[in-house]
């Protein structure tokens, strides 16, 4: 096997692996370095570990071609001129960035990296992680470009988003800044170069604004529903022919492992002082209270059983991390006699039960997220909690 052109650490995950199928698609070699032996496996035998769409025609291309090589081992970075680094960077239980995690991955590849190399942070980081990150190989003797190039697909779309989007960069000198610039164009035409503070908050301050402008249709539902007022039919009012609203999304749960953790980065780097994203986490979280006290309100949830429908944090998604059906699930689990879950594509929940047992145990019918395999559901003399409208029924809880 020939040595990689580029080795992205972090490889098997969400954005590491569509990215590595990115630039195989452009010919090049990638070294796919990640812990999860499970997820590397998988790929190896052309089974994409998460949905993607367009993954599997990409990762068999790729495989035929022999472009990829697969490891948990980090000494391969000594092989290639360019290492990605695109891991985790959640925050913790008490919303801080857990900046570790990023610190113990570069201390891992110090060993092995050396002179001349290009190093591209692609993980959402805390700012100033770019800048440390090029004071911790200068620390180490190390001579090695640091630039910071944040992703910015949606998940699932990666493999279409990622050679449409202008692809920010940035880096510490101009040599860094072109060889940055040079790889990303392998992808797509347009690139914005910025400094790496500039480029560190410009990806909070976008998954803030999606995170805030959920917030503001989740805080109009709330309004028009305590009036009685079905918000579908205001939000299509305000939407319709309407250039300057067209954008107000609709009503639901604001989840998943980017937007609020984002937000709360940003809060924390500004001193806890990001009063419209505090604002923005309390309605999006809030929405699950509301919800259930509407219900409460009406009903003796003590003597129910509640199904909710969507596990995974958006629609046509596999993926159930930090989706607020599980905060659902949780709160009526103290109130309601049952609460039964299903998902028509998550695959790492054990408590799942099929769909059809969901309707036919359950009075309430709670839409978690709006799957299109939802859409024709015949939900007749259901109490039905439909926040997106999924079955064009009105928002009215
Ligand atoms: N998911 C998205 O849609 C999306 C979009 C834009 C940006 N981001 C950002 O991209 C980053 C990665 O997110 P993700 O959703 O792909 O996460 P993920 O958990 O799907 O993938 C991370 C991968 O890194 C691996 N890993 C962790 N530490 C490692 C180490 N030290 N060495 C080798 N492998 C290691 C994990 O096993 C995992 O496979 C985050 O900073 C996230 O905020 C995510």
């Amino acid at each position: 096997m020939p040595s990689p052109d580029l080795c992205i650490i972090g490889g098997a995950g969400h954005v590491g692996l569509p990215l590595a199928l990115a630039f195989c698609s452009r010919g090049l070699t990638v070294g796919i370095v990640d812990r999860n032996e499970d997820a590397l496996a998988a790929i190896s035998r052309g089974e994409m570990p998460f949905m993607e769409i367009h993954g599997e025609e990409f990762l068999a291309d790729a495989l035929e071609k022999k472009q990829l090589i697969f490891t948990s081992d980090a000494s391969i970075v000594k092989e290639t001129p360019i290492v990605i680094v695109v891991v985790g960077t959640p925050i913790d239980e008490y919303l801080n960035p857990e900046i570790r995690l990023m610190e113990d991955c570069l201390k891992e590849l110090v060993p092995f990296m050396h002179d001349g190399q290009l190093l591209v942070l692609r993980s959402t980081v805390y700012p100033g992680i770019s800048e440390w990150t090029q004071k911790f190989f200068k620390k180490n003797n190390l001579g090695v470009e640091v630039a910071f190039c944040p992703e910015r697909i949606a998940q699932g779309y990666a493999l279409r988003e990622v050679f449409q989007l202008p692809q920010i960069v940035s880096a510490f000198s101009d040599e860094g800044r072109k060889r940055a610039s040079d790889l990303f164009k392998k992808l797509t035409d347009e690139i914005v170069e910025v400094e790496p503070m500039e480029a560190e908050l410009a990806k909070l301050f976008t998954n803030s604004w999606r995170y805030l402008m959920f917030a503001a249709a989740n805080q109009f539902y709330m309004i028009a529903n305590d009036l009685g007022l079905d918000f579908s039919r205001i939000h299509h009012a305000i939407t319709h022919d309407y250039d300057r609203a067209s954008d107000l999304p609709r009503p639901g749960f604001a989840a998943g492992p980017c937007l609020f953790k984002d937000t709360m980065q940003l809060a924390a780097f500004n001193k806890n002082n990001f009063a419209l994203g505090q604002a923005a986490m309390s309605i999006n979280e809030g929405l699950v209270y509301y919800l259930i006290s509407r219900l409460k309100a009406k009903h003796d949830l003590s003597t129910k059983k509640v199904g909710i429908l969507g596990m995974a944090f958006k629609a046509e998604s596999d993926d159930p991390r930090a989706s607020l059906s599980y905060k659902l699930k949780k709160q009526l689990s103290f109130v309601c006699e049952e609460v039964l879950t299903t998902d028509h594509y998550v695959k790492t929940d054990d408590d799942l039960v099929p769909l059809e047992q969901v309707l036919e145990k359950c009075e309430i019918i709670i839409v978690g997220v709006p799957h299109k395999a939802y859409r024709d559901l015949e939900l007749e003399g259901k109490i039905v909690v439909d926040v997106w409208n999924v079955f064009g029924k009105g928002t009215v809880v």
